[in-house]
């Protein structure tokens, strides 16, 4: 869907219909008189008649009959004014955007008070798009048409002089770019694994940067022995795929701006290795990789915005299968930084890959490390899928994430990292064992990383809830959510 800004009067507007938003608590708005004006007063009748309340989440069609050019009047319930919020804006613009879809209608025109909040209208923007999102590829075209292929090609936002414009423009373009990069993430962790291996990944990454500006830098097989990448190479050893590191550099202009490193888990598929998982519902092991997805999706939303950070994207990409080659309960493996680790369970491989990944990122000299990993079942325990675990060792960056989960609403919910934990995750044979002690699961994944995570401040998000089936929000689709491209570009931007 194209989302444009234009001047005018939407009496006079050529658009399947005209949105009229309208307060539970106050109907008389500006737009509303105007449109009842038109209409010789048949609104007013209409909401006489009690049919409309102006409740969140609830549309009523008016049809103009001649009286205007557009044909239909859609007035778009906002609730409570005290009560609206940036997430509430996010629900109400998802839930219309796909009843007007489901309409049949192919373009609207939406009039935008002049005293609407920036924050607001980029939320509007950004939940209309990703409410709309569907993920078809491997539909056949005859499929395709099949069903209802309805869509929603054109929404305008119209204001009433050139200076508001001007200032509403670049919002929409930046919900618009935020929009994307979480389609991007969403795209890539729907993917399935044959059509997304660690090679493709890396191929994307490599396309990405070229398109938005970034630096990219592709490590294969042969440099990631030479380089001593021993836990990433481990896990891939029993995949025919080869893995892939990946680093992504957004420098900005500036002289003086401090470095944020965004690093995730990419495991193409996770079958669990030789711990293999059970049968059941293995298949959506195929979005394994959606904290590389998140950190690609934010890279590429960064290299648009050039926010005044200086941002580096870390990704290290594999598949996890069992054979022949493969990793075995009780092997001991050296990671990048030095440290040897008893390989417990092969299932527990995100936080492997990552004690590589950590400890490559520290020559950045980091500000601050964020790493999102779809790392332990037991947080879709514990949070549901409905909020992420984070983990850390430095207070002001986990409040900095925290304030950027509020304002995105991709929710964060802190988890204690006590050095009490670190007692789960000792060997008897190596420096550090992956499975911990098989209670606090979650945290026992944290602190397995945090071994790692040395030398700059550190937080680790376990998103494997929030990745996936965060399903009853308006613009959030089923499977893939795209999950942490808006919380990071938040936290950049705030920075
Ligand atoms: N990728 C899984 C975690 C996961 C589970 C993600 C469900 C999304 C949905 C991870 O690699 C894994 O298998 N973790 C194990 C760790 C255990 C062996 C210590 C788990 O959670 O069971
Ligand atoms: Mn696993
Ligand atoms: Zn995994």
């Amino acid at each position: 869907m194209k989302i444009t800004v234009e001047t005018g009067d939407f009496r006079q507007k050529e658009t399947d219909a005209v949105l009229i938003p309208m307060l539970e608590d106050d109907f008389h708005n500006e737009l509303f008189l105007a449109a009842d004006a038109s209409l010789d007063g048949r609104i007013q009748a209409f909401l006489n008649l009690g049919d409309f309340k102006g409740k969140p989440k609830t549309t009523s069609v008016l049809y103009t009959n001649g009286a205007m050019t557009t044909p239909r009047i859609i007035l778009v319930g906002l609730g409570i004014y005290t009560e609206l919020n940036a997430e509430k804006v996010r629900q109400i613009a998802g839930h219309t955007a796909r009843y007007l879809r489901d309409m049949g209608l192919k373009s609207v025109t939406v009039p935008i008070p002049p005293e609407t909040q920036d924050d607001w209208a980029q939320a509007a923007v950004e939940a209309s798009l990703l409410s709309l999102y569907e993920f078809k590829q491997h539909k056949t075209q005859s499929d395709k048409d099949d069903g209802d292929n309805k869509s929603l090609d054109s929404m305008t936002f119209l204001v009433g002089s050139d200076a508001e414009k001007s200032q509403i423009e670049p919002i929409v373009e930046r919900g618009e770019t935020i929009a994307n990069g979480t389609i991007l993430a969403r795209d890539l962790s729907n993917q399935p694994g044959n059509h997304l291996t660690p090679t493709q990944l890396a191929e994307k990454a490599e396309e990405v940067a070229e398109a938005v500006g970034l630096n990219c830098t592709v490590f294969d097989k042969p440099t990631l022995e030479e380089k001593g990448f021993r836990t990433l190479l481990a896990v891939a050893q029993g995949s025919a795929e080869d893995p892939r590191f990946i680093i992504l550099e957004y420098t900005p202009e500036s002289e003086g701006h401090e470095t944020v490193a965004l690093v995730g888990k990419g495991i193409t598929f996770d079958t669990g290795g030789i711990s293999l998982k059970s049968g059941k519902g293995m298949d959506e092991m195929k979005h394994d990789m959606s904290g590389a997805a998140a950190v690609l999706g934010a890279m590429q939303v960064i290299g648009q915005l050039k926010p005044d950070v200086r941002v580096i994207g870390i990704i290290a990409t594999t598949e996890n299968m069992p054979g022949s080659t493969a990793i075995k309960p009780g092997d001991v493996v050296t990671s990048y930084g030095g440290k040897t680790i008893e390989i417990m369970n092969t299932d527990a491989e995100g936080r492997l890959i990552l004690a590589d990944a950590l400890g490559w990122t520290a020559q950045y000299n980091p500000n601050g490390v964020v790493d999102l990993a779809t790392l332990t079942g037991a947080v879709i325990t514990c949070l549901g899928h409905i909020a992420a675990g984070a983990m850390g060792t430095d207070d002001a960056l986990m409040e900095k994430i925290k304030k950027a989960a509020e304002k995105t609403h991709e929710r964060v919910w802190e988890l204690p990292l006590w050095d009490d934990y670190d007692e789960g995750v000792k060997s008897k044979v190596a420096d550090v064992q992956n499975i911990g002690d098989g209670t606090s699961g979650t945290i026992a994944g944290a602190a397995f990383l945090k071994k790692f995570a040395e030398g700059y401040p550190w937080v680790h998000l376990d998103i494997a809830g929030t990745a996936w089936g965060m399903k009853g929000s308006s613009y959030i689709p089923e499977g893939a959510s795209g999950y942490g491209v808006r919380l990071l570009v938040q936290l950049v931007e705030d920075w």
